[in-house]
């Protein structure tokens, strides 16, 4: 099998790694790692979401977030949007790309976004349409695509047929999001293998990997393998979903990008000051850094001091 040559990384730190956080995030923290993380070469940022503040709280100034960032250009800053309400707001914002989140499992779905799966993917086809008719890009979300929480084992044809709904609705990607972690190496390359089937190219999908088992890095190898040239990742492994509990954070973009490096595979980040960043917003967040790459890195270099 044949690697990409290159992959986009969709660094999802601001949103996902944020969402959760026990402790405020100021919005003066936002702007900041949104810019550094743009300074670092990150070509797609996941910045916000504009969701309900009551179901998440730690989005709430998504829109201020959006009005103070200073936007580079060749940057794509995207933001969550669940209903029309989020998506009218994302609009008056100026965001450019969207992010339409629906999951596999009626049980995941009533927990995150309080309906069942179909009367979401019924509101995202509308609101998909709706984005596209203001001059927006729509990416797509499913959740729990390797396993969920509350229902367990998922089938790899429901993934696809749900994945293909999206890419119908007129999503450009859909990001397939283990959003447990549970996923392996094995579960990967049958639910690959399924959307093989359904002919799925592997150019409209991106994987999402919670690292909660520690097979991430496992599972983007496998769809590196299948083809697949862009990655969702989060800073120093910040992340996890409020409403899948127990699930750590996102793989780390440190851990991805290290794995490129060893494959020769271009990413255009500037791995250092990835570190960097990913230091400051741990500190700030008040949790050590999940990035193994990184911590490995950053003894190295002070064993060399
Ligand atoms: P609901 O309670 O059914 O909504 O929630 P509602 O329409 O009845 O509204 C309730 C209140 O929320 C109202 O306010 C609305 O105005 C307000 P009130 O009248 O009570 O004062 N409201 C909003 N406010 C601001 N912006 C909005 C908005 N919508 C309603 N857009 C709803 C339905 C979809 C709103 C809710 O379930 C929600 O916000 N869910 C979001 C949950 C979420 O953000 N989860 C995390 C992201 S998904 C994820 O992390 C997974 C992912 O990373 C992939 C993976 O890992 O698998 C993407
Ligand atoms: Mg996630």
């Amino acid at each position: 099998m044949s690697l990409p040559q290159s992959v986009t990384i969709v660094e999802v730190s601001p949103r996902d790694g944020l969402q959760n956080q026990q402790h405020p995030i100021s919005l003066e923290h936002k702007i900041n790692l949104v810019n550094q993380l743009a300074d670092a070469g990150l070509k797609v940022i996941e910045t916000g979401s504009f969701v309900s503040p009551k179901w998440v709280p730690q989005m709430a100034d998504s829109a201020e977030l959006f009005a103070a960032i200073k936007q580079q250009p060749g940057v794509r800053y995207t933001a969550l949007v669940p209903n029309k309400q989020g998506l009218d707001t994302a609009i008056a914002s100026g965001v450019k790309e969207i992010a339409l989140f629906a999951a596999v499992t009626d049980e995941f779905s009533q927990k995150n976004l309080n309906c069942s799966v179909s009367e979401s993917m019924q509101r995202f086809e509308a609101l998909a349409q709706l984005a596209i008719d203001a001059g927006m890009q729509v990416r797509g979300y499913l959740s729990c695509v390797l396993g969920c929480p509350y229902a367990g084992s998922v089938a790899p044809k429901t993934v696809s047929t749900l994945s293909q709904q999206l890419l119908d609705a007129g999503c450009y990607e859909v990001s397939l999001g283990d959003t447990i972690g549970v996923g392996t190496a094995g579960s990967t390359q049958a639910l690959l293998d399924n959307m093989t089937q359904n002919n799925i190219s592997m150019s409209s999908l991106a994987l999402h990997c919670h690292d909660t088992y520690g097979q991430a890095i496992a599972n983007i190898l496998i769809g590196l393998q299948y083809g697949i040239s862009t990655i969702d990742a989060s800073v120093a492994g910040l992340g996890g979903c409020p409403y899948a509990k127990g699930a750590t954070g996102n793989v780390a973009t440190e851990d991805v990008v290290y794995l490129l490096d060893g494959l020769h595979i271009q990413h255009g980040i500037n791995l250092s000051k990835l570190i960097d960043i990913g230091q400051l917003i741990s500190k700030v967040a008040r949790r050590p850094i999940q990035s193994r790459a990184a911590v490995a890195l950053l003894n190295s270099a002070a064993s060399q001091s």
